[in-house]
């Protein structure tokens, strides 16, 4: 059986300094144990990934950037290599976050250069997808995802793993956490979408206002193989809470 994933996706919070602080107090209240069931991700603000890399770098505990730049080097001002991300320890990478799409003008066809150069790189994507509150109520909840993740995953790599997080845009940052038939039912398309599509090897987690209260239903769903958590992943002992939704 798989292994559950906890993502942590920060944004733009936390000093280098406090990302150190908050790896030494996550080990600290972790044990091999926990890592025998479950994984942890973090993707912190870029100026912290080295910090993150010195505290973390021999444990299981995964990091990596939270945008990545399609090309690893070259004049690109502004932009993040995945390259140079990848020196310093990185071994995943967020793309696609609603965020980066909404506010950025992010694009599927960039984002798909993203996804590809990531597997080129063995580094594991994590690729988010999911609908606008106008798509859900319009019912097009399905249409849009499928169309992201066929977009995202075009010409990519069947057997590298690759990890998609379907994140309901009106839940993330909300509080307004989608409902159990919702997620069970967009998870279930999905892994038959993937399926048909023929991956191998993937997992597919839920993000939007998870919570130590809500994280133990919704991970008791078929096809919820864990969770990408923001604003209660900026607190170990939040973030803790949920991913201890079994003790
Ligand atoms: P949230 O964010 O948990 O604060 O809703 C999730 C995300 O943006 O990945």
């Amino acid at each position: 059986m798989n292994k559950k994933i906890f993502a942590a996706n920060w944004k733009l919070n936390k000093t280098p300094d406090q990302a150190a602080a908050f790896a030494q107090d996550f080990l600290a209240k972790t044990s091999e144990k926990f890592f025998e069931t479950k994984e942890a991700f973090i993707f912190p603000q870029n100026f912290s990934l080295d910090k993150l890399s010195q505290n973390l770098k021999k444990s299981p505990v995964r990091f990596g950037p939270q945008q990545i730049h399609i090309e690893v080097k070259g004049a690109f001002t502004g932009e993040n290599s995945l390259a140079i991300a990848q020196s310093i320890g990185s071994t995943i990478c967020l793309i696609g976050h609603s965020e980066r799409r909404q506010i950025f003008s992010e694009l599927n066809s960039s984002i798909n250069k993203k996804v590809l150069l990531s597997q080129s790189l063995d580094t594991l994507p994590v690729l988010c997808i999911g609908e606008s509150l106008e798509q859900r109520q319009k019912n097009e909840t399905l249409k849009v995802c499928f169309e992201q993740l066929e977009a995202a995953l075009s010409a990519v790599n069947l057997s590298k793993r690759i990890v998609v997080a379907y994140e309901p845009v009106w839940a993330i940052g909300t509080g307004q956490v989608a409902s159990l038939d919702q997620v069970k039912e967009v998870h279930a398309e999905l892994f038959q979408k993937m399926t048909s599509m023929n991956f191998k090897n993937f997992q597919l987690i839920y993000g939007g206002s998870v919570k130590a209260d809500n994280a133990k239903d919704l991970i008791a769903l078929d096809h919820v193989d864990g969770f990408l958590i923001g604003g209660a992943s900026l607190e170990v002992t939040s973030f803790l809470d949920i991913c201890n939704f079994d003790s």
